[in-house]
């Protein structure tokens, strides 16, 4: 299976070794066009946003103003926040340049002069690699002035890492601009959308890592080729990042609406000790769970996870083996959640809060069954009551795991269920996977 966003090329992340692979040459083809053509290319390509939402990308494009005397800008998303969520700095680690030359290519698209890649601020090594890509592309001419002569072009542009400081709500579109300007990173009520206002005010697109590095190969092989990869409703592969209960944690290139299972028992060599699965989140800690006997069949592409009572969000898959303690596991989800709420509405600030100390009451054993009903009726009291979607992200796992698992919630209450004293999820947080572990 060819791989768009990750090849299996040795030495992909060094520039000469991607020029000699065709890099750079999707953005002198998409020089010879109109950016009206290549906004229509990426439409028809059918690409969607690997940031969580998977929104149409040609269609975000489309939004911007075609005439306005203001600045535009983009602002490329790899805050890479979310629990279970570790595939962005991949592509800052392996093959930054193709993110490089989508960023011009998108730039171009759109009208945009300057962009911003907003990176996680505890991702130490990946900036540095990132930034020794963007300091080797300006200086052989592939950014800044100096490329009106490399590409023959009257076009320019000029990318910057912009770091973050530890706050997951930066990653919210709106707090990510606020973040860039300098000020506290709070999400804005939308309407007016980035599009129309932005950073300062200015019209702005805001993609993720992974889609903006789709692009050059759109460009370079055409929207044909890859709306003919994987699911027609959501083409292209996924990078999925699988961790948790598996052999084999890491991340895995495949074609969109490839079988959970199949990533799981093959791709991810499937549990160890092969104990049955309990639940699988399929798309980061913020979706909504699957029961283990339930996932039999569900593809992984956004519609059929639809279907199937979930949503791909982005594509971290976190595998529980029929040991793990699922009150513990939820708990430290809202706990994550409620540490990062940026404390702006009430439903968020304080459900969250409730929802956090619930669990721990279950987990200390001092719980009822009528807590299990009040888990679901604040979440539901969060769910669409907020200026963002955190607070989706903190009611989901919540309602979905109490609804999904009510009969083994039941038996926790009741201290029907005894645990193991070990219980060993042993990469929640995706940061505790060694990074030699991770393979693509
Ligand atoms: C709380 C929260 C955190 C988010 N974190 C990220 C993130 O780390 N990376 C990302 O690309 N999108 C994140 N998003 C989604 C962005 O707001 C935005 O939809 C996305 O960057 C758009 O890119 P796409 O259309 O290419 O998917 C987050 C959203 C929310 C509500
Ligand atoms: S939903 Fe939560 S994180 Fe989002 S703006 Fe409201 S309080 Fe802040």
């Amino acid at each position: 299976m060819e791989k768009i966003v990750l090849p299996d090329i040795k030495d992909f992340h060094i520039l000469d070794v991607y020029l000699q692979h065709g890099g750079y040459t999707a953005a002198k083809k998409a020089f010879t066009q109109s950016p009206d053509d290549i906004i229509d290319q990426v439409k028809r390509s059918g690409l969607r946003g690997r940031g969580g939402a998977a929104f149409l990308t040609g269609l975000k494009w489309s939004f911007m103003p075609k005439t306005t005397d203001k600045p535009k800008y983009l602002c490329v998303n790899g805050d890479e926040s979310e629990p279970g969520s570790f595939k962005d700095r991949q592509i800052f680690e392996y093959n930054p340049h193709q993110l490089i030359e989508g960023t011009i290519i998108t730039c171009y698209a759109i009208g945009a002069k300057v962009a911003y890649i907003y990176i996680r601020g505890e991702y130490h090594k990946w900036i540095k690699l990132m930034q020794k890509a963007l300091d080797d592309a300006y200086a052989n001419g592939y950014l800044g002035e100096k490329m009106k002569e490399k590409f023959g072009t009257d076009f320019s542009c000029d990318i910057y890492i912009h770091k973050g400081a530890g706050a997951y709500i930066c990653g919210e579109e709106s707090a990510l601009m606020n973040s860039i300007e300098g000020k506290r990173g709070y999400p804005r009520v939308k309407p007016p959308f980035p599009a129309q206002n932005g950073l300062w005010g200015c019209p702005t697109t805001i993609n993720n890592v992974e889609t903006i590095t789709n692009v050059p190969p759109i460009i370079n092989k055409g929207w044909e080729w890859f709306a003919s990869i994987g699911e027609p409703k959501h083409p292209g592969t996924i990078l999925f990042g699988v961790s948790g209960h598996v052999n084999k944690p890491g991340v895995y290139e495949l074609p969109s609406g490839t079988l959970l299972t199949d990533i799981i028992y093959n791709h991810a060599g499937g549990v160890p000790g092969n104990k049955k699965i309990l639940c699988v989140i399929p798309g980061g800690s913020s979706m909504p769970p699957l029961r283990g006997d339930q996932i039999e069949g569900v593809k992984m592409d956004a519609e059929s996870l639809k279907a199937a009572g979930s949503a791909i969000g982005t594509g971290g898959i976190m595998v529980m083996d029929e040991d793990t303690d699922l009150v513990k596991v939820l708990a430290r989800i809202a706990h994550f959640y409620h540490h990062e709420s940026c404390g702006q509405c009430t439903p968020c600030r304080e459900g969250t809060g409730w929802l956090e100390k619930i669990l721990k009451r279950l987990i200390a054993g001092k719980g009822s069954v009528s807590d299990l009903d009040l888990l679901i009726t604040v979440a539901n009291q969060i769910e669409g009551n907020t200026i963002c979607a955190l607070g989706e992200a903190a009611a989901w796992p919540v309602k979905f795991m109490v609804e999904r698992f009510r009969d083994y919630f039941e038996k926790r209450v009741s201290k029907e269920i005894s645990l193991p004293v070990a219980n060993k999820v042993h990469s929640m947080r995706h940061t505790a996977i060694p990074v030699e572990e991770i393979k693509h």
